[in-house]
């Protein structure tokens, strides 16, 4: 009997441990949220929910054609009998929700997203990727128009690696990132790659892309978010609020998992037109599930770095038409100034070396710790990050290195990080001129590839650099309107 009771307690005990584990590990790391037992019973959902609605669900249908969801629409059909069927909606195949696949002889191609690309021709670019490198299988591109059932079949270009030599893709079993490229006529809806002119898909990609008269001017691009417990909301508003005030008209973030405020602030701007959200997903036989993803991108180097390029080559198609600039920053880097906004700096810089492919801003570390030896400044709240870091290595990391910058949008074809790997008339960028304007990299310590002893000396030989105060007031207001709109403080 005893026993019995003793078994049953046990049992209770347990149950209540893995409870308490189980929210520890699922709700986020801030301290201040869930206190007591009890409130984790009593919270309805999030108890920051202040007067604030998500926008109406979106549409989520990504890469696939509208057509299939649009129940009178006349479809394609094939191209005769035996050859190039137009697949069901059904019939495609889709890889961790945002990839489309297609089987070839020789490995499979994940499809991210197709774009037309009217620069000296009329093509369309699939950024895709592709389980071998190079490529053993020529590509085809299926053409579907509205007004006919038959698709115009074109063969591909040579598909373009994504990546360099030297970065150590090239051996062992990666997959690997291509842009790839087809002439096409008129304006078909959408495209299937295949390997063979007659293949029966199991993709057809949206062909996006408009004419725009007039473009915007600046779109950043960063690669996809992944902060699933740890809420940044705040250091990302400064951040946003401040790269609007320079003059950035787009935020486009990609996005593996975030943290429910994170997810709320972006929506918010969503809802507003300043950001666009794309979801994104590691490949294949990776979970996404938030630990796994997070610990993936730690510790898969390589194969992160060979998947960062297709959002970033994304950003690029997708606002090919309606801005003149792409700028790929992490969130924790900006560019700046050094005493105006983009639009005049870009107009300097265009006076002085004209229409080069891209200009490069160099690298400057604001490191964490170098707060810490001065007081806090008074007329500056203390969450905003940026405006109470002020601090920064006298040194600029050497030449070339951790640059980035504003690629002209008429000229660059291929993006990585740090610089364009492919430009229509080759790449000619360059380096502005640090007594113009840099980039302020906020982080605890250095990057990987700067070593331990250059970054202690930047650590230590420091200068104080306020020219983001340039900014200050209107910065502040702006940070603290969102924040307490949201109910972020
Ligand atoms: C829950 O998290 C807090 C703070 O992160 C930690 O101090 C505590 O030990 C954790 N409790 C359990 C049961 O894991
Ligand atoms: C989704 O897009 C389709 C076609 O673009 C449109 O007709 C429909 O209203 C949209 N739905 C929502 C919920 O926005
Ligand atoms: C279908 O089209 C392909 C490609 O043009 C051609 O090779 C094939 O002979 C055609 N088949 C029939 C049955 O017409
Ligand atoms: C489809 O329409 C385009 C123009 O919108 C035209 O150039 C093309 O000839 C048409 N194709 C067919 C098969 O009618
Ligand atoms: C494509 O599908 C058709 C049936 O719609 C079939 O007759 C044909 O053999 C298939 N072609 C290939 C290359 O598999
Ligand atoms: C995923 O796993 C399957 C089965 O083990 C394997 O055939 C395939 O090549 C893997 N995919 C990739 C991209 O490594
Ligand atoms: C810059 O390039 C554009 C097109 O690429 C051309 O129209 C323009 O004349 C060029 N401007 C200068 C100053 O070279
Ligand atoms: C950068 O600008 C400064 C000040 O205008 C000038 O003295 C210096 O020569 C420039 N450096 C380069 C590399 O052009
Ligand atoms: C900074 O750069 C100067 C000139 O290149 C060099 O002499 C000095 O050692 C560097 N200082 C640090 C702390 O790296």
């Amino acid at each position: 009997m005893s026993k019995k009771l003793c078994l049953l307690f046990l049992i209770t005990l347990g149950i209540i441990c893995t409870f308490v584990i189980s929210k520890n590990l699922t709700s986020d790391q801030t301290p201040t949220k869930h206190h007591t037992f009890r409130q984790i019973l009593q919270a309805p959902s999030d108890p920051l929910d202040k007067p604030f609605s998500l926008p109406p669900a979106k549409n989520t249908t990504g890469n696939i054609p509208s057509v299939f969801f649009t129940p009178k629409a006349p479809k394609p059909t094939k191209l005769n009998t035996t050859c190039a069927k137009f697949p069901d909606l059904f019939d495609l195949q889709f890889r961790n929700d945002h990839w489309q696949l297609q089987k070839t002889s020789t490995g499979s191609l994940f499809l991210f997203n197709a774009y037309f690309d009217r620069r000296g021709g009329d093509f369309v670019r699939i950024i895709t990727m592709f389980t071998q490198h190079p490529p053993e299988t020529q590509f085809w591109c299926q053409f579907w128009y509205q007004n006919s059932t038959k698709p115009v079949i074109v063969e591909s270009e040579a598909p373009f690696w994504l990546f360099s030599r030297k970065w150590g893709a090239d051996r062992g079993q990666f997959v690997h990132p291509y842009l790839i490229k087809c002439p096409v006529k008129g304006a078909p809806f959408g495209v299937s790659l295949v390997e063979k002119p007659c293949d029966n898909a199991s993709n057809v990609l949206q062909i996006f892309g408009k004419e725009t008269v007039v473009k915007k001017n600046f779109v950043v691009c960063v690669k996809g978010l992944n902060f699933p417990f740890e809420d940044k909301s705040l250091r990302l508003v400064e951040w946003i609020e401040l790269l609007q005030i320079l003059g950035v008209e787009k935020i486009n973030f990609y996005e593996f998992r975030v943290h429910p405020n994170t997810k709320r602030l972006l929506d918010y701007y969503e809802d507003r037109g300043l950001v666009e959200v794309t979801p994104i997903s590691l490949l294949e036989n990776f979970s996404n599930n938030p630990p796994l993803q997070s610990l993936f991108l730690h510790k898969k180097v390589i194969e992160r770095r060979l998947q960062e390029v297709i959002p970033y080559n994304d950003c690029l198609y997708k606002h090919l038409d309606e801005f003149k600039f792409v700028v790929l920053l992490d969130t924790d880097e900006v560019i700046i100034p050094v005493e105006e906004t983009w639009l005049q700096l870009i107009q300097t810089l265009e006076e002085n070396q004209p229409n080069r492919s891209s200009y490069m801003a160099r690298n400057v570390y604001f490191l964490d710790n170098n707060l810490h030896q001065h007081e806090w400044f008074k007329d500056v709240p203390q969450h905003m990050h940026m405006l109470q870091h002020v601090i920064r290595a006298r040194n600029y990391t050497k030449p070339g290195h951790f640059v980035k910058g504003f690629h002209d949008t008429r000229k660059v074809e291929a993006l990585h990080n740090h610089f364009p790997l492919k430009c229509l008339k080759g790449c000619d960028h360059v380096s502005i001129n640090v007594s113009l304007a840099h980039l302020q990299h906020y982080r605890t310590g250095c990057a990987r590839g700067v070593s331990s002893k250059t970054c202690d000396q930047m650590r230590d030989d420091t200068v104080m650099d306020t020219r983001i105060w340039n900014f200050k007031q209107e910065l502040i207001r702006r940070v603290d309107r969102v924040s307490t709109n949201l109910g972020l403080l």
